[in-house]
């Protein structure tokens, strides 16, 4: 099994993760855009800091502007610099950097940079290949083509991988059709379709929290659970990102990838092993039991919201409509809620309330799983027939805790009770620590697929997904879209429906 990199804590709680070996050319397309320039060149020039970059790896940024490889170096100097990075690596890691300029339409091209990586590898004896697409969606099917055509997707006794950002496809039917193009030359086990959310600490802690502890798997069921809160509410408007944004909306952006992801691994049977596929199959199955949404009755189970102009942090912020780059009459939503069944016997009846916003008034993601009350009473001529049911949260930013709450007596004379907690703090003894990008970097490097998303998982999470999707895109849909002053916890018509939802 390739590189899995489950480890015991040692005696301060550290966790060594392993480190790949193979040497190999890491080939950014869209090498001089934000994304490589924030997220992708730093955490590679980290991981190079003793973290886990192999020292035989080369890297190659390919854009379309013309730019030497000098030129390209000194850009990503300044950035990192900028950025604070740590420098100490620079000489070593700059000496490593190469440039190609590539025009996309032209078949040759790629012919070109098939030439120019065989050369490099040559020179640095690295015969493997990531090609990493940091692209706007539109250019993934040109440029898987034209690395099939060039012969670069092939592996011969060597491996290629490939790494796709979200979103993969626009609905079903257009991630059909990017799928059938990535697969012209590459296939499933090539290809790593990343979701940042799952390279997140907290977001890798809910299996080992759900199945490394034999106290909670017993009563994480429909016996025991009421309810379960998925949450991501964000202070961020849409940003400069208007152009991708108001035609994904919050559906698109979050529901089909992250909050999907954190449903499946918090509803997920366990797998039998910590192994990619297991753990993969185990999430389909997830998606797979997704009762369908009563398209009769999308009311009573979806909110779609819309930020209007308020204050945040003592600012004022303009509507969504107002920001730059948005349609003045656009109805993309910025924000929903839905309630949804998973039908299986673990989860029969139980309510998963899925929730997710821009401009909302904190940042917070966290699952909040809320058990059911005491069967009776036995306090009822003192207290009343309702004790305040236990919750366990699973805290993913920015606090980084689990939290369980509990009834206890009140000191004193009388007989009170109060609400207590217990937390746990993530961050508590935990020196390693690698940003979602460098995980996922040296997940690639390492051949491990656990925390990609797998074809199959990503249509049905389409196909569930569809009935909703067709009635946002609808041009009569504007009733649906309630507006919430930014800065708030979203529309009001949330708690009017599930009044005990709090954001
Ligand atoms: C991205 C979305 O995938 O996730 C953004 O495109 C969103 O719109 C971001 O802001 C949220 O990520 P995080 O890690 O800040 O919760």
């Amino acid at each position: 099994m390739p590189g899995v990199a489950i480890k015991q804590g040692d005696a301060n709680g550290g966790c060594l993760h392993e480190k790949p070996s193979d040497p190999c050319a890491i080939v950014i397309f869209g090498a001089t855009g934000d994304l490589s320039f924030r997220k992708i060149l730093p955490s590679l020039q980290a991981l190079s800091c003793d973290k886990g970059l192999p020292e035989d790896c080369i890297i190659i940024g390919v854009a379309r502007s013309a730019l030497s490889i000098d030129e390209f170096r000194q850009r990503i100097r300044i950035s990192l610099e900028e950025n604070g990075a740590a420098m100490n690596n620079w000489d070593s890691f700059s000496q490593r950097v190469f440039y190609q300029s590539v025009d996309l339409t032209s078949m040759d091209a790629f012919s070109e940079l098939a030439e120019f990586i065989k050369a490099k590898g040559n020179e640095f004896g690295t015969n493997n290949t990531i090609f990493h697409l940091a692209v706007p969606p539109t250019a993934y099917e040109t440029i898987a083509r034209g690395l099939a055509h060039a012969g670069l997707s092939r592996e011969n006794g060597n491996w290629v991988r490939l790494i796709v950002e979200k979103p993969f496809g626009h609905d079903l039917v257009s991630s059909h059709r990017l799928n059938e193009a990535l697969m012209e030359g590459f296939s499933e086990h090539q290809i790593y379709r990343i979701d940042h959310y799952l390279a997140k600490e907290t977001v890798q802690n809910i299996l080992m929290f759900r199945f490394a502890n034999a106290i909670f798997e017993p009563l994480w069921n429909r016996r025991y659970i009421e309810s379960v809160h998925i949450t991501a509410s964000e202070k961020l408007g849409v940003e400069h990102r208007a152009g991708y944004y108001d035609h994904a909306g919050v559906l698109r952006d979050m529901f089909q990838n992250h909050m999907m992801q954190l449903l499946a691994l918090v509803a997920m049977e366990p797998p039998s092993l910590y192994e990619a596929d297991r753990i993969r199959d185990e999430k389909t199955k997830v998606y797979r039991s997704l009762r369908p949404f009563p398209t009769n009755d999308l009311d009573s189970y979806l909110v779609l919201g819309q930020y209007a102009a308020g204050m945040m942090d003592g600012q004022f912020v303009p509507s969504y409509v107002k920001e730059p780059g948005v349609a003045s009459d656009s109805l993309t939503p910025t924000f929903a809620a839905m309630k949804i069944f998973i039908d299986n016997w673990r989860w029969q009846g139980v309510p998963f309330y899925i929730t997710s916003g821009k401009r909302m008034a904190e940042k917070h993601t966290e699952i909040e799983v809320r058990f059911k009350e005491v069967p009776h009473s036995m306090y009822r001529n003192i207290l009343g027939e309702h004790i305040t049911a236990n919750r366990l949260t699973l805290s993913i930013q920015p606090r980084e805790e689990v939290r369980l709450t509990f009834q206890a007596k009140a000191p004193g004379p009388a007989m009170c009770l109060r609400n207590v907690t217990m937390d746990f703090d993530y961050s508590q003894g935990s020196p390693i620590r690698l940003s979602a990008y460098e995980k996922v970097l040296l997940e690639v490097l390492l051949g491990d697929h656990t925390l990609f998303w797998r074809q199959d998982s990503i249509n049905l999470c389409w196909s569930f997904l569809t009935p909703i999707l067709m009635e946002c895109d609808c041009p009569d849909q504007a009733e649906r879209l309630h507006l919430y002053k930014a800065g708030t916890n979203g529309p009001h018509r949330v708690r009017q429906c599930w009044p005990d939802t709090e954001v």
